[in-house]
């Protein structure tokens, strides 16, 4: 019997908001004809202020609705935050391949010359033992410097949804949160460990300085998930894909136009 998918089963991208477009985007350069849907926590977001507890219930739940409404070939859940903490409830709840996003804590310590690397995410993700896990196995010898930076997942919402916000000040104050630290002073690698802040990476180089290398792990996530559906059926062209928001009342959706570039040709709220 043939289980592999058919032609037209999506690839589910899960985020908060609109982080999980910087992992879309490379994915779309490997798979150009993947059918897509993209999906927005609007009504959670931001998720880096939220307990452990309450994502480690609120993530499985809604995947669960979304793959039951959109029956994805795969998930990616396209946001560190929920992975570091969730990744593991919903490979027990769902039965498809789910992909999560890991802190690039191993390529920045192969990267670092002086053996100082910074880690930027939300406060939840920063604070989780898992991103602790990553830095004893992969980076032994090697000082770890994390800082929570709120304002750059509001910056970088405001940004796509065309909205005023101060991105310069925003990347600056991030950078300074690293820099200010004991020792910060060194670091040369700052791993992005929030899949919104590529979305400013523009910003965010301007105010570490050319001497600072700046990487995330989508790159390697689009990687993975062309390797998991290798020898897979894909359209013959691709098709506009579909965004989903989850509704709230102060949040509405973004403008069409700042997900056309990522193939996106709708939009739903659920
Ligand atoms: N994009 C999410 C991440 O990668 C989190 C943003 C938020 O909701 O705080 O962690």
């Amino acid at each position: 019997m043939d289980h592999s998918p058919a032609a037209d089963a999506p690839i589910l991208f899960f985020d908060s908001g609109l982080g999980g477009l910087s992992v879309l985007g490379p994915t779309r350069a490997l798979l150009p004809t993947a059918p897509i849907v993209y999906a927005a926590d609007y009504a959670g977001l931001p998720y880096g202020a939220k307990s452990n507890e309450e994502l480690a219930a609120r993530v499985p739940a809604l995947l669960g609705r979304l793959v039951e409404r959109y029956q994805p070939r795969l998930a990616v859940i396209a946001c560190n935050t929920a992975s570091t903490i969730a990744l593991t409830h919903v490979r027990a709840a769902l039965d498809l391949p789910i992909v999560g996003t890991v802190p690039a804590i191993k390529p920045a310590a192969e990267m670092t010359k002086s053996g100082v690397i910074g880690v930027l995410g939300t406060a939840a993700t920063v604070r989780q033992p898992y991103v602790d896990d990553l830095g004893a196995r992969f980076a032994g010898g090697k000082t770890v410097l994390r800082h929570g930076s709120p304002d750059l997942v509001t910056a970088a919402e405001a940004k796509l949804n065309d909205q005023p916000f101060d991105t310069a000040t925003a990347a600056e104050q991030a950078i300074a949160g690293l820099r200010n630290q004991s020792g910060g002073a060194a670091i040369d690698v700052i791993v992005l460990a929030c899949t919104h802040f590529p979305l400013l990476l523009g910003e965010l180089q301007a105010a570490a300085g050319p001497g600072v290398q700046l990487i995330d792990g989508s790159a390697g996530i689009a990687r993975r998930i062309a390797h998991l559906t290798e020898g897979q059926a894909w359209p013959a062209e691709a098709l506009p894909g579909v965004a989903v928001f989850t509704r709230s009342p102060d949040r509405p959706p973004p403008p069409l136009a700042a997900l056309a570039p990522y193939g996106i040709g709708s939009i739903e709220t659920i």
